[in-house]
């Protein structure tokens, strides 16, 4: 049987009815902990992530909320605290973006973007400390970032800049939270196929099709699965993680760490960047 690494504990995760989130709220369960699920829509995915908790012996509550509206999220902590008693794990993971060229970079789309995915994240956060800090129980508070918070991709601007926001929060969280019990991280995931899949497809998840072209770029040769972010997580929001603090963790199957192609050749001599 496998440790339960977070027993007993309470965690909201934002934006979990599908992909990542939902994935994060399973494993979470899987390891003990009552979960929070929240999104913008309730639907037959919402309710599949709630049957998930609940088939696993764990507490699920329902909080539709738009992470982007402040009335929205301070009912939601009221609710979720009134239905668990506290609250010791909060993910930031909603968001709802799109692609759009440096060009054509709209303000509608930059307050939309911003004003749920970091200033709803930020306050969120904030919210959730200050009842850790009341509760005095300390915390863990996980940001989900993206390798996009490190390097661009066509059309990404405001995307990468919201992610690089989120990294460099959990260091000011990090330091302003001293003492206080409380750990402030972001997870930054790679290419994680996070598609709504029908069940008998579900074995085909972040398969070959998935990455196409993309496959080549990342060493673990295979896409990730939202349970490889939820991992990182759990890890987090453990005691195993009690004192990692202020830092991006990225979880990419090695994408970054070289970003070349599978069949590529080692550079010739005399080529730009070849050893002597
Ligand atoms: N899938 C990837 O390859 C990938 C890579 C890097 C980072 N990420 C990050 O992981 C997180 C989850 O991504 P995903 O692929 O699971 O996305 P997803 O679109 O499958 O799920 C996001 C969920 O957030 C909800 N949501 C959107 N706006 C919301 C709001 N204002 N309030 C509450 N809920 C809201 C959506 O309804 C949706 O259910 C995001 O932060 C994303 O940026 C994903």
């Amino acid at each position: 049987m496998t440790t339960k690494l977070l027993e007993g504990k309470k965690a909201l995760i934002t934006g979990s009815r599908r992909g990542i989130g939902a994935g994060i709220a399973q494993l979470f369960a899987e390891h003990g902990a009552d979960v929070g699920i929240n999104d913008v829509v309730r639907d037959t995915e919402a309710d599949k992530a709630i049957a998930a908790v609940e088939s696993l012996g764990q507490k699920a509550s329902w909080h539709q909320a738009d992470v982007g509206n402040a009335d929205d999220r301070t009912r939601m902590l009221d609710e979720f605290v009134a239905e668990h008693g506290r609250i010791d794990i909060l993910v930031n993971n909603a968001v709802a973006s799109r692609d759009m060229h440096f060009t054509e970079i709209t303000e509608e789309f930059w307050d939309h973007l911003v004003g749920h995915a970091l200033k709803g994240y930020l306050f969120m956060a904030q919210s959730v400390a200050n009842r850790m800090i009341e509760h005095g129980h300390g915390g863990s508070i996980i940001n989900i970032s993206s390798v996009h918070s490190y390097r661009a991709w066509p059309h990404d601007g405001v995307y990468g800049i919201v992610k690089a926001g989120l990294n460099r929060m959990v260091l000011s969280m990090a330091h302003d939270l001293a003492g206080k019990g409380i750990t402030a991280n972001c997870v930054a995931p790679g290419y994680i196929d996070s598609r709504v899949l029908p069940e008998d497809q579900e074995s085909g998840r972040g398969n070959d099709e998935y990455l196409g072209s993309a496959l080549g770029f990342v060493p673990s040769r295979r896409g990730g699965l939202p349970k490889d972010i939820a991992g990182a997580c759990v890890f987090l929001a453990s005691d195993l993680g009690e004192y990692v603090n202020g830092q991006t963790i990225t979880v990419d199957g090695g994408f970054l760490a070289g970003g070349y192609p599978q069949d590529s050749q080692p550079l010739e001599p005399g080529m730009p960047g070849a050893a002597e």
